[in-house]
């Protein structure tokens, strides 16, 4: 390495280094749209211009963490080579002083926000082909268990930072806020969940029917225990309601024909039943597609884990399914704003599967992998236990007692912008002020 690339490299690990100790700060549903109806573009690019380098600069860290082999991959080195020169456009718009910006800049900050959405587009993909190029080159034996919970948590912080970008761009560039649309950004805040389910279902049923020439009917009910009657709605990203939904249906769609073959006179239906309580609203999948023995249960959320074929070149139909993604991404959704998806079985009868979303959006809270030094000690241990020791990282307990940053001015910014008003957040910046408070 020459000298120059070599200061490159020194200053972009401090950078990243910097970042990295800086707070994520964990939006609900209902921030977001509040500050979707309320924010000035100015106002999201202060927010932004922080926070996604941020978020990008947690994970640049953890991908350190992972086995060596699995780095050295050519997938996993390209991906890496996508987050790098993206933190380092947004490192582009941190001048001096930090708050300015004219409409100049944030026209150049929108364009560069989607052209880093394009850059990253098949990150998941190129990922996933990472994982595969170690398994052939080192065997089944070389996928270590931390890969799994890498996966997730570098999936987890992808969804968020594509959001964060989305909804500026929805905001502010494709003016989805117009007074027709009753849209906040890329969130509906009435999304109705039975349209989003059928929706769903007809698509899954459309590439079911181009598989095996048949597919089973789906019925969809709904409790409304709060207001009897009514139709279901929550404030939620119907896209990604809409995919979780798809993938679920088209598994159980599969299981069902599979089961009892494509010339069955009368498949038994897929069968939704969505339901709203005080804290939860759910949203349940069940078919008679003959189960899954219950040691079979929890492989299920493994990426990479599937029972069908591997699907065909890209000028093929389009496949039911094959990748062993649909479940682990789909669970990763419905976490992300606090939700959770389980799944039950009665082997040779059929598959129940619950997704969980939070009832209220003043509860649904981003759930985000944040990079600290238990997190390293967590891969470590992975390292001696062959991956027993890991710890479920999506609930509060897992952070306790771990210190992050703000900087000052962004601590300001966020105060003054209401941004600060769940729980979780709460907890997170009593903890972070009380750290500054210390060590200033
Ligand atoms: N409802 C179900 N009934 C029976 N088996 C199921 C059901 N849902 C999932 N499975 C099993 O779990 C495996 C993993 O499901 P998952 O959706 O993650 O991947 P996939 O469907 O194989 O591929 P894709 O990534 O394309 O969705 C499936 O291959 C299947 O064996
Ligand atoms: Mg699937």
């Amino acid at each position: 390495m020459g000298r120059v690339a070599r200061d490159v490299a020194r200053d972009l690990q401090t950078l990243v280094n910097k970042y990295s100790r800086f707070h994520q700060s964990t939006l609900s549903i209902e921030q977001f749209t509040n500050f979707g109806k309320n924010a000035t573009p100015k106002e999201s690019f202060k927010f932004l211009h922080h926070e996604v380098p941020v978020r990008l600069a947690h994970i640049m860290k953890e991908i350190n963490l992972l086995p060596r082999n699995l780095r050295r991959m050519p997938s996993v080195e390209l991906v890496k080579s996508w987050y790098v020169q993206s933190f380092l456009d947004l490192m582009e718009f941190h001048s001096e002083r930090e708050f300015e910006c004219n409409d100049i800049i944030l026209d150049n900050f929108a364009k560069k926000l989607l052209h880093i959405k394009r850059r990253h587009d098949n990150t998941v993909e190129t990922m996933a082909q990472g994982v595969i190029e170690l398994r052939d080159s080192e065997g089944e034996e070389s996928i270590h268990p931390s890969i799994q919970y890498f996966l997730d948590r570098f999936y987890m912080n992808r969804i968020s930072v594509r959001l964060l970008m989305t909804q500026h761009l929805a905001l502010f560039e494709e003016n989805i806020r117009s007074s027709k649309s009753k849209f906040i950004g890329v969130f509906d805040p009435n999304c109705n969940v039975s349209t989003v389910v059928q929706d769903a279902a007809d698509n899954a049923r459309l590439l079911c029917d181009q598989f095996y020439y048949a597919s089973p009917d789906v019925t969809i009910r709904q409790h409304n225990a709060l207001e009897n009657g009514k139709p279901i709605n929550v404030a939620y990203v119907p896209s990604h309601l809409y995919h979780i939904i798809f993938e679920l249906v088209k598994n159980a769609m599969r299981a069902t024909v599979e089961h009892h073959g494509s010339d069955a006179i009368d498949l038994p239906r897929v069968e939704v039943l969505i339901g709203k309580g005080q804290e939860d609203l759910t949203i349940q999948v069940s078919d008679r597609g003959g189960g899954i023995s219950r040691n079979r249960i929890e492989q299920l959320f493994m990426y990479h884990y599937t029972t069908a074929p591997q699907p065909l070149g890209s000028d093929a139909i389009a496949p039911l399914a094959g990748y062993g993604y649909g479940l682990p991404l789909s669970r990763l959704y419905a976490k992300y704003f606090g939700g959770d998806i389980q799944i039950s079985s009665i082997e040779g009868y059929g598959t129940s599967a619950n997704i969980y979303l939070k009832a209220f959006s003043k509860h649904a809270s981003e759930v985000l992998p944040l990079y600290n030094s238990l997190v390293a000690k967590t891969y470590d241990e992975a390292d001696s236990s062959g991956g027993n020791s890991m710890r479920d990282w999506s609930s509060d307990s897992f952070y306790q007692g771990q210190n992050h940053s703000y900087s000052k001015p962004y601590l300001n910014f966020l105060r003054n912008k209401g941004l600060g008003t769940d729980g979780c957040f709460i907890q997170n910046a009593i903890d972070d002020l009380v750290y500054i408070l210390c060590t200033t």
